[in-house]
């Protein structure tokens, strides 16, 4: 009988919200595959304490058991804002110019994560086996090991892997990354942030690398590998025909009066390009005058880390920049942008996106994107919109049939955009159709199973929930 338990820990943990809620794909991902297995979500309540007691809050819901702890407004500081948001976050999406190094940055995410092992070190069994997320955490494994933890312990990385010599201005970061090789499998969404990794472990570490890909350095061996993340591709194909999407569907519709819908739905980051789209489209408008008033761009861009200096400084410029291309381009009965800081629950951004001609999806730097991926997913087989997508998405890697773009030229975004208003039926569904083949084949569930599978052996022994 398989008894392991599966044992994800992540920075923000969230339960399930039914259709109400907004939430990322991320979310759905681990929900989902923590209602097919018995175990537990272990992570940052998102609340502050004044004392931190490693007092667990366990809840379940829908099937899913999350077990949370609240930080210290100190630790949030240092460790959520500091180190995560204003260190490493930058750093890996190649924005040295942003990143900050403070010791006490450093300090405060040393000590969150030994917290965070003290406190989960408890809840985990001989067999269960251990999935750690993204760079929050990196030295949780290697915090676990100290505390006797030998379970099988894996870890995945969301963001990119930057390339080593942007990575050794990160002062400690052989220490950082050593802490990575307490790990047995550690994964990345793409082959290039897989190399990248592959490079500094070999290059700057002296690791070894065997045919098999496995990485050896002093007593330890790791499996590196790239297994790219899925959506729950049936499950948003449902939300996309959903009545509360229909609804949208028809507001949408009724509201662009039959103008075309270009849309774009991304957190409030600099690594999404926003400032970079707005000029894109910007260029388009100017170049073509007589195409203007036929389209319109509605850009979704709920606030995200709002106690981040660069946060509040690109909220700043993209009020601005909206605001400046309005009120040039705008006429009195048409406004170039729909600019909305607000976000949506999953079945109203499937309406949006099923009523969008054109997905705008251009970071100047993406570990994956899955709002390509649901994009194309809530799409009219009979009528698809078309994917415009960064070169520097993960996705990308993927999504050779989407419209690629160099998101920092507004030249080629804005041909981007007339050769999608432009595409005649049939290539927009051939490319559609290779596209959702694509996702289809490798969804939310093939991800997860294709990384358990390597962290386990062959044989997938997870404890099946009752
Ligand atoms: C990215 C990260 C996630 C993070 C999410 C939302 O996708 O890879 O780890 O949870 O952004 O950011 P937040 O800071 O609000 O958790």
């Amino acid at each position: 009988d398989p008894m392991s338990r599966l044992i994800v820990i992540s920075n923000r943990v969230s339960a399930p919200k039914g259709q109400s809620g907004a939430q990322g794909g991320l979310a759905v991902a681990f929900q989902a595959a923590l209602r097919e297995y018995r175990g537990i979500w272990f992570g940052w309540s998102g609340e502050p304490t004044d004392e931190f007691t490693g007092q667990i809050n366990f809840q379940r819901s829908e099937g899913v058991t999350t077990a949370t702890v609240d930080l210290e407004a100190q630790d949030i500081d240092e460790y959520y804002n500091g180190y995560a948001n204003r260190t490493l976050w930058p750093l890996f999406h190649y924005r040295i110019d942003l990143a900050e190094f403070e010791r006490g940055f450093e300090d405060g995410y040393q000590r969150v994560n030994e917290r965070f092992a003290d406190t989960v070190r408890p809840l985990i069994e001989q067999d269960d086996v251990v999935w750690v997320q993204d760079y929050h955490m990196i030295p949780l494994g290697h915090e676990l090991r100290k505390r006797g933890c030998n379970n099988r312990m894996g870890f995945f990385l969301h963001i990119p892997w930057p390339p080593r010599r942007l990575l050794s201005s990160l002062p400690h970061a052989a220490e950082l990354v050593t802490t990575l090789l307490a790990y047995d499998v550690i994964g990345f969404h793409t082959d290039e942030w897989l190399e990248a990794f592959r490079d500094y472990v070999t290059l700057d570490l002296g690791a070894t690398m065997s045919e098999d890909g496995t990485i050896h350095l002093g007593d330890r061996s790791v499996k590196a590998i790239a297994c790219p993340i899925g959506i729950d591709t049936k499950e948003f194909v449902e939300a996309a025909t959903s009545t509360s999407a229909r609804l949208t569907y028809r507001r949408m519709r009724d509201s662009a009066d039959g103008r075309d819908l270009i849309v774009g739905v991304d957190r409030l980051d600099y690594s999404k390009g926003l400032e970079e789209r707005f000029l894109g489209y910007e260029r388009f408008l100017v170049d073509h005058p007589e195409q203007r008033k036929e389209v319109f761009l509605l850009q979704i861009a709920p606030p995200s880390r709002g106690e981040v200096g660069s946060y509040q400084r690109i909220r700043a410029t993209l009020d601005a920049l909206s605001g400046r291309i309005n009120g040039a381009y705008a006429d009195i009965d048409w406004v170039p942008i729909r600019y909305v800081n607000q976000g949506f629950p999953r079945h109203v951004l499937a309406g949006i996106y099923r009523a969008a001609r054109i997905g705008l999806v251009t970071p100047l730097r993406d570990g994956m994107n899955l709002v390509a991926k649901e994009y194309v997913a809530a799409q009219d087989p009979e009528d698809p919109g078309v994917l415009i997508l960064s070169r520097f998405a993960g996705a990308a890697e993927q999504m050779k049939d989407a419209v690629l773009v160099n998101p920092y030229s507004a030249e080629e975004m804005s041909d981007a955009i007339v050769q999608a208003l432009a595409m005649p039926k049939d290539e927009r569904i051939r490319r559609w159709r290779a596209l959702m083949d694509g996702i289809e084949e490798k969804d939310v569930l093939w991800w997860r199973r294709r990384f358990t599978q390597e962290l386990m052996g062959d044989d997938d022994s997870l404890a099946v929930a009752e």
